[in-house]
This record gives C-alpha cells, structure tokens and sequence, in this order.
C-alpha cells in the first residue's frame, strides 16, 4: 500500500471526526500531509474552523445506514474512532453501547474487506477487563482477559469492544490494525455536563468542571484505581507512525515522536496495539490531587481555597451495574519494537495543557 504523505491523490475516511480523537487527527493530517479527509459523525462542533477547508468533506451521519458504510469503504484508509465510550452510560443503555462498539464496526469491517481498504479500528485497554491492584502489564497478544458477570452490565462496553476485535481479526481478507487507548487527555475530551452534553464525562472532563464550578472532586470508591494517562498529542504521532510503516515509507512522518527502533515496519497489519504511557500511572486520588494544584496555579489561587474532594460509592454514582478496572500498564514493547514509538508527553505537561483549555473553552458564564 503506497500512502505517501505528500500524495495529493489520497483520501483518508476518519469515523468519529468530529470527536475528541478525531479532531486533534484531523488538525495533524491537514498539517503534515497533502491528502484529503472524509470526515463522518454526528456532530462537528468542535471542528469550527476546519468545516470549509479545501480538502475536507464532511457527511453528518451514522453507520447505522448501510450506504454511509459503503461510502466510506471506498477510501483507502479508514480509521474508525466511532464509538459510545464514557461508562456512565455502559449500565442504562447497554443494548445501545454494544450497537455502537460491535454492530456498527463490523459492518464496516466487513465493508472494507470487501474494498480492500486499510481499517484502523479503535478498540480500548478496557478489553482487558476487570483488572486487579496488582495487575502487571497488560500485554496485547498474553494477557487473558476477565469480565464480571452479567450483572455487572459495566462490562457491556469492553465485551463489544473485544468481540469486534475478534470478528475483524477473524475476516478473511481484511487489511486490519487495532489500536487499544489507554486513558486519553488533551483539549476537547468530553464534554462539560449541562453546556455540550448530558450525564457524566470521563473523568478528565468530569474533575475539570467541578474544578470550574467550584464542587468537591467525586472519588469514585475512594479513587483508588489507576490509569495511565496519554497526551492526545502522542496519540497521534503513534498513528502517523502506523501510517508510515503500514504504506513502507521510510520517516515515520512525525518530527516529534521517539525514534528508538526501524521506522520500517513489515508487521503493523493485523495486529493490536496498546496505545499508552507507562510513566503516567497516578491513583484517580492522586490524579484529583494533581488537577487541583494545576487549577489553583491557572486560577492563580491557593489550593486550599478550593473544596476537598469527596468519597463516593460508584453503583450510587454511576448506578447499579458498576465496576471497575483497578490498574491499567500497558505493555509498550510491541509499538516500540515493530513501529519505533514511544508516547513522551508528561503527566504534568498533558493536565496543565487540558485544563488550561477547558478553563479558556467553558469558562464564559454559561458553565455554571
Ligand atoms: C473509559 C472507557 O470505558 C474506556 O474504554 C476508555 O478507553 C477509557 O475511558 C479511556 O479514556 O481511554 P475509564 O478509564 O474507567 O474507562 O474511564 P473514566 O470514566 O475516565 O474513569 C477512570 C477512573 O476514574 C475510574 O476508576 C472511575 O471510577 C474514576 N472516576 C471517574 C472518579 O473517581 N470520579 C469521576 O468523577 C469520574
């Protein structure tokens, strides 16, 4: 597959453009390539300043409707970001959530079987499951995964997401990659609940508005589970290095990603990939504890003005259903060994830059 950056001639079909992930791709593919985007989702509010570029097209749809699916399948590279993935509604709508994260890609992969275009499928590192405090690296092609029982409708979501994964690993045919996100941040993430969106965000989302309404953090089961935190920004770069070595060029395409293997790659196809930091593991307390002292730096107050965070059960936060994973390390090795990545961005760095945003994003008078 020949998918040269500076080759005017491409087009890229991104899924979920208009969402988190989807925007900061978009920014990056106009920046550093010469291809065009179709750009597909339900909304493109935050794509404002991209909606008349010369070499973007945007379709408002859902690949509920087959032709949408076809449509996109017709693009040599397609990267499909769509999904429902904010837990708080893995409990009340599961019918929906597993519509959305195993019906809907695998119509599409089955599409671009039939095409022959690349997919890059976005899956999660919640398919590892319900992960222990003393889980060790999660390792993409070792590591079993376990759920709770039915009744922990939590694991509505994640057993989409790893069915999927198996129903396109399983297509005859298909030029597939899988990439697994752990933990996300970075401007644009979610929503702020009553301004853009309804329930509750993830937790970068959530923490930022009750920081900006001056609320109590909510710690869910006393914050003890842990992630790794990932910039967007390294999100990124690790795409356009699977860009790179899925097409054999021979620079991963990225001034700023870590080099420390070939950039030429022959086993980026059907593969999964874990996408994350190890060097950012913090508790959710200590996440609170972080957010709060970079708050109080942006606001330019003292810490101790702002209100302590606050203990709460998760079935009452989230509702009856609820459960967790408790750590999350990805293995990094396969990324670094086979496309010479490693995400670089700090903790620190990757919080300050969210929430500086957030604050200059909602902070109008209509956040409250
Ligand atoms: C979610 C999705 O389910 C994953 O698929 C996705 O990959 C992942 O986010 C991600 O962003 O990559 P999770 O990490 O559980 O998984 O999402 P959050 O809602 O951000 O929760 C993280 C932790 O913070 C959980 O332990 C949760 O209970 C806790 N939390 C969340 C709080 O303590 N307070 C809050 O206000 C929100």
């Amino acid at each position: 597959m020949n998918l040269r950056f500076d080759d005017s001639s491409i087009t890229v079909a991104i899924v979920g453009c208009g969402g988190f992930i989807g925007s900061h791709l978009l920014d990056a593919v106009l920046e550093r390539t010469r291809w065009r985007v179709f750009g597909v989702d339900l909304d493109f509010y935050r794509l404002q300043h991209r909606l008349n570029h010369e070499r973007c097209e945007f379709l408002c749809a859902d690949l509920a409707d087959p032709a949408v699916v076809e449509r996109i399948a017709q693009f040599p590279l397609v990267v499909n970001l769509a999904a429902i993935c904010t837990p708080s509604r893995y409990m009340g709508e599961a019918c929906e959530v597993i519509r959305s994260n195993y019906d809907h890609p695998a119509t599409l992969a089955t599409a671009c079987a039939r095409s022959g275009s690349w997919l890059v499928h976005f899956s999660t590192s919640e398919i590892y499951g319900r992960t222990l405090p003393d889980s060790g690296e999660l390792i993409e092609d070792e590591t079993p995964a376990v759920f709770g029982p039915v009744a922990a409708s939590r694991w509505s979501y994640a057993t989409a997401k790893l069915l999927a994964e198996r129903f396109i690993a399983g297509l005859p045919g298909l030029k597939w990659t899988v990439v697994r996100p752990f933990n996300f941040v970075g401007p644009y993430m979610d929503f702020m609940p009553g301004v853009d969106g309804e329930g509750i965000p993830r937790v970068l989302a959530n923490f930022s508005t009750a920081l900006l309404r001056g609320e109590p953090l909510k710690l869910v089961n006393g914050g003890k589970a842990k992630r790794c935190f990932t910039s967007v920004h390294d999100a990124v770069d690790f795409l356009f290095a699977l860009f790179a070595a899925g097409s054999g060029l021979p620079d991963a395409g990225s001034e700023t990603a870590v080099n420390i293997g070939s950039k030429t790659a022959p086993g980026v196809f059907s593969q999964a990939f874990n996408v994350g930091n190890q060097e950012n593991e913090v508790s959710i307390a200590e996440l609170a504890g972080k957010m709060r002292t970079i708050f109080a730096k942006v606001r330019g107050v003292d810490v101790s003005t702002l209100p302590e965070p606050q203990i709460v059960s998760g079935e009452e936060y989230y509702g009856v259903g609820y459960d967790d994973s408790m750590r999350r390390m990805p293995s990094v090795a396969k990324a670094e060994r086979l496309l010479g990545f490693k995400a670089r961005i700090p903790l620190d760095v990757a919080l300050e830059e969210s929430l500086s945003w957030f604050v200059g994003h909602y902070d109008t008078g209509a956040s409250s």
